[in-house]
């Protein structure tokens, strides 16, 4: 008796998962799957850098993101549109003709593991890189930010707003090549 009954309960249950999980994938939001041309990437120091930041930071930081089958299906399509867009906007190799915001930090990020997210690690066990790939890897972005650097482009944009506070720019300038050590 008390054994149906709680039976019925979680068919109940269940069946009320079910619906909503159907309902949800009627949102529109997360099916795009937009990958927009590749403007200009870095004067990469090496293939080898490439290649790994392909494989660890790509699918986030560029415009050639694969998209896998799950990201049609909400929630997880709402949870990787969501970082594709933060990911690009804040670091996109695909377009460094633009500065990019948080330039300065990439070596770091990776270095500290914050970077890829572990997350996505589980799911993209091709993006673990070992100490000594991550080794070679921050050496790589190091040498091809000292290419083509967002940063610099960065500074430059700012003084030339700046013109007319002088003095300010040769000490952003020095900020800036702080923050890529
Ligand atoms: C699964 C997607 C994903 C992958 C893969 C990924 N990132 Fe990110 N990254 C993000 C998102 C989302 C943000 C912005 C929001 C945040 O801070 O979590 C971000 C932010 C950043 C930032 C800005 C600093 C910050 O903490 O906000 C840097 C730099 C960065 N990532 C570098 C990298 C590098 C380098 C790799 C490869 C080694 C990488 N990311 C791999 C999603 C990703």
């Amino acid at each position: 008796m008390w054994a149906r009954k709680f039976l019925r309960h979680w068919r109940k249950l269940l069946v009320g998962v079910f619906v909503l999980l159907v309902a949800i994938q009627l949102i529109p939001y997360g099916r795009t799957h937009a990958n927009p041309p590749v403007v200009q990437e870095p004067q990469w120091d090496s293939p080898a850098t490439r290649e790994l930041a392909r494989r660890a930071c790509f699918d986030c930081h560029s415009n050639e993101t694969v998209w896998p089958w799950y990201s049609n299906i909400a929630p997880l399509s709402w949870i990787i549109q969501r970082d594709v867009e933060e990911g690009r906007r804040k670091l996109n190799f695909s377009e460094w003709n633009r500065p990019q915001e948080e330039g300065g930090e990439i070596t770091e990020v990776i270095r500290e593991g914050e970077m890829p997210p572990f997350y996505y690690v589980i799911t993209h066990p091709a993006a673990a890189l070992s100490e000594q790939e991550k080794q070679i890897l921050i050496a790589g972005l190091e040498a091809t930010l000292r290419n083509t650097s967002p940063a610099t482009a960065e500074s430059k944009e700012r003084n030339g707003r700046n013109v007319s506070e002088a003095g300010h720019e040769g000490r952003e300038v020095g900020e800036g090549e702080d923050d890529r050590d």
